[in-house]
């Protein structure tokens, strides 16, 4: 297991471009089974979770090369339809499956994705938007067995307790390209990624209307084509390089940065004091002198803030002049990070959903445990700022969303190594 060491205190300087988004690619990897033609994925992060998604395509049968950010896939003769628990408990994404299997073959076996650290996360909207596709849903022995004799359109409210689901959304619009009429689906995630989810498939020949609001219209078709299609920059990366940035007091062109996908991240960064410009493709973070003034954000889906960004925005509270509240709406138990940073002398005290955060003059580095993918961003970010040294272990969880965070930090001038345990 690798961890990292990080020795705070470099303003970083320089220029970063951002990877390709791992939350849109994920699913668009997954919509690939729904035709028998050659697709092309330029803009692919090199991650764990992408491997993990290539090794799923591959045991279902579909043929892969994956080279410079560029994924070719031949998924002709698919040769399973079952998504097995070793595949699906190591990321939900691959949960992802099961709409494009039931639109392909009238049946899917695929493995309930399981707990998961950040808290309870549930499939009962996918479960809800399958069926009224008309699919016979049972779960059996930790599966989920989805079977369909044909796809029917149907009008889906899709919001659960805590509103819209982005997976749900492109599970269902997924199977319902197939289907035979038109599917509505209302209270459809409008995130970046679902909208580039649609995209992709009305490149492959779908119809879909509404695509980035909460009304999603989706006409099926017999029959979907291969295409070419290039991912969008992912913006919870971009947000946490732009943090980093700040936090460190540096100065840093963070390139192909999409503004328009962080307006919520932005504006409360804007709040809290950071000193940045918003320019095409980029976002310049200027020099910050002043400690960052306490700002309160509460998590929602999108356009609100999101909760990808919550850990990361906490380690810039927790040094900043005064008290802060964030509270989580999406995922109410997310708050691993909270012990972790309180380590490395941060205030912060979590009642529920809250975490009340006393902003300190500085962190001080010590050994922390990263225990999911925020989480660690948020930890490297502490490690930047705090005196000292830090070591990040279980950088894993990490690897999994992030294409070689420390590389990009190093070249802004981090003083950061990852070594082996
Ligand atoms: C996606 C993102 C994840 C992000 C999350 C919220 C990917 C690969 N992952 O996850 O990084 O943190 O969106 O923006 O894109 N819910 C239900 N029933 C369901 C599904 C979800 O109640 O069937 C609840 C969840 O527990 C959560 C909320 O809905 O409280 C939103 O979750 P959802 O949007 O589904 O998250 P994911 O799509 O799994």
């Amino acid at each position: 297991m690798d961890k990292l060491i990080v020795e705070g205190g470099v303003p970083l300087r320089g220029a970063v471009e951002v990877s390709g988004s791992k939350n849109s690619l994920l699913p668009i990897l997954a919509a690939t089974l729904l035709t028998r033609e050659r697709c092309v994925l330029k803009n692919a992060p090199d991650l764990r979770d992408t491997v993990s998604m290539l090794k799923l395509l591959r045991y279902l049968g579909v043929a892969y090369e994956f080279k410079d950010h560029t994924i070719s896939l031949r998924p002709n003769g698919l040769e399973r339809y079952e998504a097995p628990y070793k595949l699906v408990a190591t990321m939900r994404a691959s949960f992802c499956v099961l709409g494009p299997l039931l639109a392909r073959y009238r049946k899917a076996r695929v493995s309930l994705p399981g707990g998961c650290i950040i808290g309870v996360r549930p499939v009962d909207l996918h479960l809800k938007g399958l069926s009224k596709l008309g699919a016979g849903i049972q779960i059996k022995e930790g599966y989920v067995i989805a079977e369909a004799r044909r796809l029917r359109g149907a009008h889906i409210y899709l919001g659960g307790s805590f509103g819209s689901s982005v997976l749900a959304t492109g599970n269902v619009m997924m199977a319902a390209t197939l289907a035979s009429g038109t599917t509505v689906i209302e209270n459809a995630a409008c995130e970046p990624e679902v909208v580039d989810l649609a995209r992709f498939l009305m490149k492959m020949g779908a119809k879909i209307k509404g695509e980035g609001s909460p009304y999603l219209e989706i006409t099926g078709v017999k029959e979907l084509h291969g295409a070419e299609y290039e991912v969008i920059p992912d913006r919870i990366e971009a947000a946490t390089l732009i943090m980093a940035a700040g936090v460190t007091r540096g100065e840093v062109l963070v390139k192909k940065a999409r503004a328009e996908h962080m307006m919520a991240v932005l504006e409360k960064l804007q709040d809290a004091g950071m000193n940045f410009k918003i320019m095409r493709d980029a976002v310049l973070v200027k020099k910050t002198s002043r400690r960052f003034k306490p700002t309160d954000v509460v998590t929602l889906p999108y356009p609100g803030f999101p909760t990808d960004v919550q850990a990361q925005f906490m380690t810039l509270m927790s040094v900043s002049d005064g008290i802060s509240v964030i509270t989580e709406k999406i995922y109410p138990d997310r708050f691993m990070h909270v012990a972790e940073l309180n380590r490395m002398g941060a205030q912060v005290k979590r009642e529920g959903p809250y975490a009340v955060v006393h902003g300190i003059r500085c962190l001080s580095g010590a050994p922390v445990m990263a225990s999911d993918l925020r989480a660690s961003a948020a930890l490297v970010l502490a490690g930047l700022v705090a005196r000292g040294k830090t070591e990040v272990s279980r950088i894993y969880h990490l690897d999994r969303g992030y294409e070689r965070l420390e590389e990009k930090l190093k070249a802004l001038g981090a003083k950061i190594e990852r070594v082996k345990e």
